[in-house]
């Protein structure tokens, strides 16, 4: 069979860094090639490449047997490649129609024609068995649906390839099999995928061949059926993986945080749970549980209507992230590029944002200070970046991620709330992330995590909240609990016993 795409030695540098360097890949028809690779192996620049985002500095991508030099994604389109980004590009305000055709709408006599467009969108995605009212706005929708509109946009250009980088990182596991679906769908009309993503167990899965990369070179194409997650992690890090340590016993002392009560009418509803010092709580919730938006009520950004909360013994009623940072919480949002980052600040930048006092003598700010800290912080979660002065935004994705952590761990709250916060992370930082979080409690840090990674949450929680429809519908001890188990709480299929609240003051 030949190839639908062909990248021939493509090398691409940004500045000092080498993303690229001399990668041959190929991509054939009806098939799902999986790229990995650590955070900043080159993967997103790869796609970039053949998107028409970026341009080679050396080598050749073909397309079907074609030489391409495209100079904008509309040319990468006309040739058949369409894109779901890392990050979601949809415009919210505009429906789900509108999104479909953007690029291309229906125009008669130069004007869109609305029913068509509307008309054309049900029948494209009633073709995938997807139900979404076309008529309906982006940003009413929830992550998981987006991301149809996403693929459903890239359908209309009538792709032939399909890039799909880290589609599943907003996605809870139900909506996983969904989006699984419809990828083998797209396989059975002959387009060929390219899937990235850090999910390895995902990928062996859904894949037909899996490339891994390292420092923008090629280590190894496999058939999927003739390698194992072993060998493949241990090519993406370049030594053998190591089991991980030993969950090393935490002291739990007092509540730090308590919540009683806390209802937003249609979102959340009675929610009490305490947090205690050197203790991980999870809030577990499949999409549309609405657990992260409870992790946000706490942080100060959806005020509770009715309830109370207090921290460290006082009254605690944020209504702001700010008042929330005074109380001495601090808040790792899901969204980095959009909530939690200034990406065209650097990383010193990033992280002053949020400690100016601590960076600061006497009312003076002082950039060694900051500097250091940035730098540490670098080492510690082994941010892959030139250094505290480098753009922020000039980082890989999951790179950014070790940035935004690193920038309100340095604020050492009193309690930390943190929304999926090794989305898009490699295993190896993932794994770092997870031990810099046990560091924390361990020296008495409160910490609340809300994560669709069940295997994240069960791994490191001392409790797991399990939150269904606003409500907190029970507690689960990660010890005596496995993925299974949770799913079929967080689904409602299994009950659990109600909570009951120790030393509750209520
Ligand atoms: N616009 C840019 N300016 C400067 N450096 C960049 C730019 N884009 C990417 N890089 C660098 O190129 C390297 C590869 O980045 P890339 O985004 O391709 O990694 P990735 O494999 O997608 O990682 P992740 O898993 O974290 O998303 C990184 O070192 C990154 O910092
Ligand atoms: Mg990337």
């Amino acid at each position: 069979m030949s190839a639908l795409l062909e990248l021939k030695s493509v090398s691409k540098s940004f500045g000092p860094t080498l993303a690229l360097n001399a990668l041959d890949f190929d991509l054939l028809p009806g098939e799902v090639h999986a790229l990995v690779g650590e955070n900043g192996a080159g993967k997103s620049t790869a796609l970039g490449l053949i998107y028409g985002v970026i341009a080679p500095d050396n080598g050749q991508v073909e397309i079907e047997g074609n030489r391409q030099s495209f100079r904008s994604t509309s040319d990468a389109q006309a040739a058949g490649v369409s894109c779901v980004f890392q990050e979601l590009s949809l415009a919210g305000g505009l429906t789900v129609a509108e999104n479909i055709f953007a690029g291309h709408p229906r125009q008669r006599f130069g004007v869109v024609n609305w029913k068509r467009l509307q008309a054309d969108a049900a029948a494209l995605l009633s073709e995938f068995e997807l139900n979404l009212d076309v008529r309906k706005t982006v940003d009413s929708l929830p992550v998981s649906a987006r991301q149809v509109v996403e693929i459903a946009k890239a359908l209309s250009l009538e792709a032939k390839i399909l890039l799909l980088d880290e589609p599943t990182s907003a996605l809870a596991p139900d909506e996983v099999e969904s989006l699984f679906g419809i990828v083998r769908k797209l396989k059975e009309r002959g387009i060929g995928v390219i899937y990235v993503s850090h999910h390895l167990s995902e990928i062996f899965r859904i894949s037909d061949r899996i490339t891994v990369m390292r420092d923008g070179q090629k280590v190894a194409t496999h058939r999927t059926s003739e390698t194992t997650e072993k060998e493949v992690v241990s090519q993406m890090v370049g030594r053998l993986a190591t089991a991980r340590q030993e969950r090393a016993p935490r002291e739990i002392g007092a509540a730090v945080f308590q919540a009683r009560d806390l209802s937003l009418t249609g979102i959340f509803d009675d929610v009490s749970f305490d947090v205690r010092a050197g203790e991980i709580v999870g809030l577990a919730g499949l999409l549309g549980s609405r657990s992260k938006l409870i992790a946000r009520a706490v942080a100060g950004l959806l005020p509770a209507a009715s309830g109370r909360m207090s921290l460290c013994g006082r009254a605690y009623a944020p209504r702001s992230l700010r008042e929330g940072i005074a109380a001495g919480a601090a808040f790792v949002p899901e969204e980095r590029k959009t909530e939690g980052l200034f990406l065209d600040e650097t990383n010193l930048g990033n992280l002053a944002a949020a400690n100016l006092g601590a960076f600061s003598r006497r009312g003076l700010f002082q950039r060694k200070v900051a500097a250091r800290a940035t730098e540490r912080a670098i080492d510690q979660l082994e941010v892959k970046t030139s250094g505290p002065e480098q753009t922020t935004g000039a980082l890989s994705g999951g790179n950014q991620q070790k940035i935004l952590l690193a920038k309100w761990l340095e604020t050492q709250p009193r309690l930390l709330v943190l929304n999926e916060p090794t989305k898009g992370v490699d295993i190896g930082a993932k794994r770092k992330i997870h031990e810099e979080l046990e560091r924390c409690a361990k020296d008495g840090m409160a910490i609340l995590l809300a994560s669709s990674d069940f295997p994240e949450l069960l791994g490191i929680c001392d409790r797991i909240l399990v939150v269904r429809d606003g409500r907190i519908v029970g507690e689960t001890d990660p010890q005596n609990f496995n993925e299974d188990d949770l799913l079929s709480v967080a689904s409602g299929a299994q009950q659990l016993p109600a909570l009951v609240h120790e030393g509750a003051d209520s």
